[in-house]
């Protein structure tokens, strides 16, 4: 097995990031047999395809690296790096935009929906963005790529990307990419809407928890988070019509790695009142430690970078061979 995953490093990671991505990475990385390999990246060449900022941009990629350290994503297991640092990446993806179609791209949701009415001014790279996401998995042939289920189509372009290449240059290069969407990864609703995905987005930074959060600020934003007067019920079933209650349940499950079933069934009968300081207790215990460690990698942000740049180094190893052979497939000169 081959996993890599990307995200992008557009700043503060929350609960939601962690109980539904990156969970889910070191859950894979801890279960990697000998001969398998897992790489994640920040995807600091997709960040270019929307405006940034180049200040925000940096510090964003190396904060990001820390949080997934200090999450327990571990170089002495994983490759962990910064895909701008390995050229193989833009170099496979000019490659793969003469395979790619307009068709394709032109079909792609996230495309539509970033670019919204204004296609004719969003960048060439946002409508290019799933042929970069497609390189990025093949140039290390990638066999299962951990993302959330918004996603799927780009892993599904990918493939197409991958077969037509195969096909037109008659070799069998790239194998063909597995999206795997974790059935466990729950998803986290905002804190103060519980029909609202949990968002760094969202402007209220009440209705999140974010990583970074110190002991205090997590407590209090449990105890004003938003709920009903109603006392919890013995089934989720129950729950389906109370939002916030539900979402409240589904965080303390995925902390404490219960079902929400077995949840509800210590807490049935039982008010906010004492649900409440019984989940911040089980998040101050859970988040505290991994936002220690992500402090202390914070103080020393140059060690960050050469992680960073170790693992690139070990990432350009693996992905020269595929990138030499797509070279070769197309005719490049390669001396
Ligand atoms: P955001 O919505 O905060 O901008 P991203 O879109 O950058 O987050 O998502 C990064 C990763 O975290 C993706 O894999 C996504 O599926 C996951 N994720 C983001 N928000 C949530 C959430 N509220 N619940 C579960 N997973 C989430
Ligand atoms: N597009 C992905 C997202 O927004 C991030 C990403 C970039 C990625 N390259 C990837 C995910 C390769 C999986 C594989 O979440």
């Amino acid at each position: 097995m081959r996993v890599l995953s990307g995200i992008q490093p557009t700043g503060n990671l929350h609960l939601g990031n962690y109980l539904g991505a990156i969970r889910q990475w070191v859950a894979m990385q801890d279960a990697m047999g000998a001969d398998d390999q897992c790489l994640f990246f920040l995807a600091d060449l997709h960040a270019l395809t929307v405006a940034i900022d180049p200040a925000d941009l940096a510090a964003s990629t190396i904060e990001m690296a820390a949080t997934l350290l200090a999450a327990g994503i571990d170089p002495a297991r994983a490759i962990l790096f910064n895909q701008s640092r390995v050229s193989a990446h833009a170099e496979l993806c000019w490659i793969l935009q003469g395979t790619a179609r307009m068709g394709w791209l032109n079909r792609m949701t996230q495309w539509k929906d970033k670019a919204g009415k204004n296609r004719e001014g969003a960048s060439v790279g946002l409508f290019t963005y799933p042929v970069l996401q497609a390189a990025d998995v093949l140039a290390y042939q990638a066999t299962h790529v951990p993302v959330g289920e918004d996603q799927k189509q780009h892993l599904e372009l990918a493939r197409d990307i991958a077969t037509k290449f195969n096909t037109d240059f008659a070799v069998e290069l790239f194998p063909l990419p597995e999206p795997l969407v974790s059935a466990e990864a729950p998803r986290i609703m905002s804190l103060r809407d519980g029909t609202a995905k949990m968002s760094k987005s969202d402007p209220s930074d009440m209705s999140r928890i974010n990583l970074i959060d110190d002991d205090d600020l997590i407590v209090q934003k449990i105890r004003k988070a938003k709920t009903d007067p109603e006392p919890l019920p013995a089934t989720m079933a129950e729950l389906e019509a109370r939002a916030e209650a539900r979402n409240l349940v589904t965080i303390y499950a995925a902390l404490s790695g219960e079902a929400p079933a077995e949840v509800l069934a210590r807490f049935a009968g039982q008010g906010f009142g004492a649900f409440k300081p019984a989940l911040a207790e089980l998040a101050v215990a859970t988040l505290g430690p991994i936002r220690d460690r992500l402090t202390r990698l914070l103080d020393d942000r140059a060690e960050v970078g050469r992680q960073l740049a170790e693992g690139a180094a070990r990432a350009h190893a693996l992905a020269a061979p595929t990138l030499r052979a797509a070279k070769q497939a197309v005719g490049l000169q390669i001396g």
